[in-house]
């Protein structure tokens, strides 16, 4: 069983769209969620490792996000940049309860 350090109550699902993002800021820590088209919630980083472009406005295909700035291709699931670019952002855990989104601190 996972030990959760903090779980913190973020969003309401019908706050973000399919297919979209929502910037969510906690403390210092600015972070991207993506409400997939599967309907699964997914949280990461929300800067680019190329040069800091902002995911969260990025356009969202599948699982991935293409960074806005130059276009590098971002797993959104793992946080890993896509050949031939090289890199990786931070994920975060994500649980939804109810109506309610939870990012998760381990
Ligand atoms: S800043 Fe994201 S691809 Fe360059």
């Amino acid at each position: 069983m996972k030990k959760i350090a903090e779980r913190v109550k973020v969003v309401k699902v019908e706050e973000v769209a399919k297919g979209f993002g929502k910037t969510i800021r906690i403390g210092e820590l600015e972070i991207a969620l993506f409400r997939l088209n599967n309907d699964h919630f997914h949280a990461i980083e929300n800067r680019c490792p190329h040069r800091g472009g902002v995911l969260v406005e990025g356009i969202v295909s599948g699982q991935h996000v293409f960074c806005p700035m130059h276009d590098w291709k971002i797993d959104i699931t793992t946080g890993k940049v896509q050949e031939p670019d090289r890199g990786c952002v931070r994920t975060f855990e994500v649980e939804v309860i109810g109506e309610d989104v939870y990012i998760l601190f381990l």
